[in-house]
């Protein structure tokens, strides 16, 4: 690659103000929604013994398999680039010990994920996840309030057409005996599956149901539905959460062939989408489910937990699409600083800084040595007022206010600026 054509690496992009912004904004309203439902913020490690992920996410999923990026370190230990944050929130929970603390426990995280996938439009190689977790709890009604706390979120960001599906994929009791009657099923349609379910129906048959390929679909059609191989304890969570999400007035639809590319979950998965072209093009925008044996699996005691992820990118390309055609803001900054002359630079970054105290927005070409550029640029931002100190002003201690829309001026003394403005803004 030519020196100065570098590019960052595929799959990974530079955020800039925008999206800082619009990430700022969506973790300013994820505090207050965890808050209030007594989620605690988390923040682990980026870097996570690869192992709990084989073990967690589960070695045969196509997360472990294509997309981890795994090294050794110089001390010889290997580790991952976490591609998602519960197995080092339940590390977190079994190495701190907090299975003595009062249940459920409840965090949330925001940080940055690395799958090796294949980008696209709303899936990248470095993403960041929002999410929810709560541990030590069996009850239904954890299930509801995850996924309660991403609706809630979703809605509050603007999202007008959300879609949540739902499916129960059983537990140790009941899931083995519908992985044989699938097994079974799909050994007699073997010819007629894509190549990957070919392997996806030997190492983990779920995963065939998740499958979007056209030849698949069709054999997922007949396939025996977990559904109906539910335990009665597994029938009889399911049904609680969907009282719960009904009695929220939360619309949503069972799908079972929802089975989730993760291997921990039990019982209660779900996804959350935006019902429009853009919010199919993208995938989901959230998604999670319970995991009841995650914990006792990193090593610690048997725990219930639930919890899900939301994929900021894609959240933010949804809003950009929806605000494109909006009007553009009003200007940020109502005043503009000029000034002309080395002893007019130096009263105007003092009064700059003063502005900066007291509240009020300036922008500024103290770089610039022209007044007409200033003020031109000043005629860009449609600012209301300009400051203006030339030598003479600046020998006097008084500036020039400029009314920008009918040229009016006023002289003002340097250390009534403050005053004057914030009377006028
Ligand atoms: P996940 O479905 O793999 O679940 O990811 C959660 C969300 O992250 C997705 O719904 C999507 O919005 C976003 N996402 C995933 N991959 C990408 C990508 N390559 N580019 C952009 N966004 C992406 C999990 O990761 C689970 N840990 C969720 C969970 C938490 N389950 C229980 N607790």
């Amino acid at each position: 690659m030519a020196k100065n054509n570098y590019q960052a690496p595929t799959g990974m992009h530079d955020l800039f103000q925008g999206e800082l912004d619009q990430m700022a904004r969506i973790e300013q309203m994820a505090k207050r929604v965890a808050d209030f439902y007594g989620f605690e913020k988390i923040a682990t490690p980026i870097l996570e013994f690869s192992e709990i992920f084989e073990k967690g996410t589960g070695a045969f999923t196509d997360i472990v398999e294509k997309e981890m990026y795994t090294f050794k370190t110089k001390g010889g230990d290997i580790l991952t680039l976490r591609p998602e944050i519960t197995p080092g929130v339940v590390r977190a929970y079994n190495q701190h010990g907090m299975q003595n603390l009062p249940k459920p426990v409840r965090f949330w995280y925001l940080g940055p994920c690395f799958r090796h996938e294949r980008p696209q439009a709303g899936r990248y190689r470095q993403f960041n996840q929002l999410g929810f977790e709560s541990l030590g709890a069996e009850h239904p009604i954890i299930d509801a309030i995850t996924i309660l706390v991403f609706y809630s979120l979703l809605k509050s960001l603007g999202f007008k057409k959300l879609a949540v599906q739902i499916n129960c994929i059983g537990d140790s009791q009941c899931r083995g005996g519908f992985k044989k009657a699938l097994s079974s099923y799909l050994r007699s349609k073997t010819s007629s599956l894509c190549v990957q379910c070919r392997v996806r129906q030997k190492k983990n048959p779920l995963r065939v149901l998740d499958c979007k390929e056209e030849k698949c679909e069709a054999i997922k059609k007949n396939a025996p539905q977990i559904l109906d191989h539910l335990c009665k304890d597994c029938s009889d969570h399911f049904k609680g959460l969907l009282e719960f999400l009904e009695e929220l007035e939360i619309p949503y639809n069972v799908n079972p062939y929802l089975v989730r590319g993760l291997d921990y979950y039990t019982r209660t998965v779900f996804e959350i989408s935006e019902d429009t072209e853009d919010g199919k093009a993208q995938g989901s925008l959230a998604g999670g489910g319970r995991y009841d044996g995650l914990v006792k699996l990193l090593g610690g005691k048997d725990t219930p937990a639930c919890g899900g992820a939301m994929g900021i990118e894609r959240v933010i390309n949804l809003i950009k699409a929806r605000t494109k055609e909006q009007p553009p803001k009003e200007p940020t900054c109502e005043v503009y600083l000029t000034q002309v002359g080395e002893l007019a630079k130096r009263k105007a970054l003092k009064l700059f800084e003063q502005l900066r105290q007291a509240n009020i927005k300036v922008a500024e070409g103290l770089h610039k040595e022209s007044l007409s550029a200033q003020l031109k640029q000043a005629d860009k931002m449609k600012v209301k007022y300009s400051i203006i100190i030339g030598q003479k002003e600046a020998l006097d201690k008084q500036v020039i206010i400029r009314e920008m829309k009918n040229g009016r001026q006023k002289i003002v003394d340097m250390d009534k600026v403050v005053r004057e403005l914030k009377g006028k803004i």
